[in-house]
């Protein structure tokens, strides 16, 4: 069951594409003369995301997934965070850049960091899109954050409430009507 809401426009189409502009040519010059770069999406958030910036790298990429769990169907991000889908391919030696959707309280983006460092990466790095830095419960390390954003629940660009309003082409701000 979901409550009744409305989405309130937050960030529009346009701004998160000058964003993810300017993210990628950042990104393109940090990692400038890299091997491979294997970009990393967390699904499943991540999927539009992800699309958009990749088509902005300029520089040699393989894309892989992965698929981690904390929020449920609901509104509460619980501690216990699983690995629902691993990596197709080693990262050994090999510069990663791990593309999120949103950073809550950090502790997903801790336990795949974790296990994505283990394995020995060259260069490890993260591009989030949004951060709710007031929600923040674990350290993070992002060299790239799109948008800080105020403790709201918000939907689209990849975002779900009960896995509904991902293909938003904007982030919204959900408000519920009880
Ligand atoms: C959401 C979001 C992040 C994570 C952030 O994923 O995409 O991955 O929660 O929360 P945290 O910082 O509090 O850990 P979710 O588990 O809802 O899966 P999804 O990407 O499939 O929507």
């Amino acid at each position: 069951m979901t409550r009744d809401y409305t989405i309130k426009p937050m960030i529009t189409a346009d701004r998160i594409a000058a964003r993810v502009e300017a993210l990628a040519a950042e990104i393109n010059a940090y990692f400038a003369g890299t091997e491979k770069l294997v970009v990393v999406g967390l699904l499943r958030g991540s999927y539009v995301f992800i699309a958009d910036l990749a088509r902005k790298l300029e520089l040699p990429v393989e894309v892989d997934f992965i698929e981690a769990s904390s929020y449920g169907s609901g509104t509460e991000s619980s501690r216990e965070v699983r690995i629902l889908k691993d990596l197709r391919s080693p990262i050994e030696g090999l510069d990663v850049l791990v593309v999120e959707d949103i950073v809550d309280t950090g502790h997903t983006l801790k336990h795949v960091l974790k296990l994505l460092a283990s394995r020995k990466p060259n260069r490890l790095e993260v591009c989030a899109l949004l951060s709710k830095p007031s929600r923040r419960e674990v350290e993070i390390r992002a060299r790239w954050i799109g948008f800080e954003i105020p403790d709201e629940f918000v939907v689209g660009y990849g975002i779900d409430y009960a896995q509904r309003n991902r293909n938003l082409p904007y982030i919204g701000a959900v408000e519920f009507s009880d």
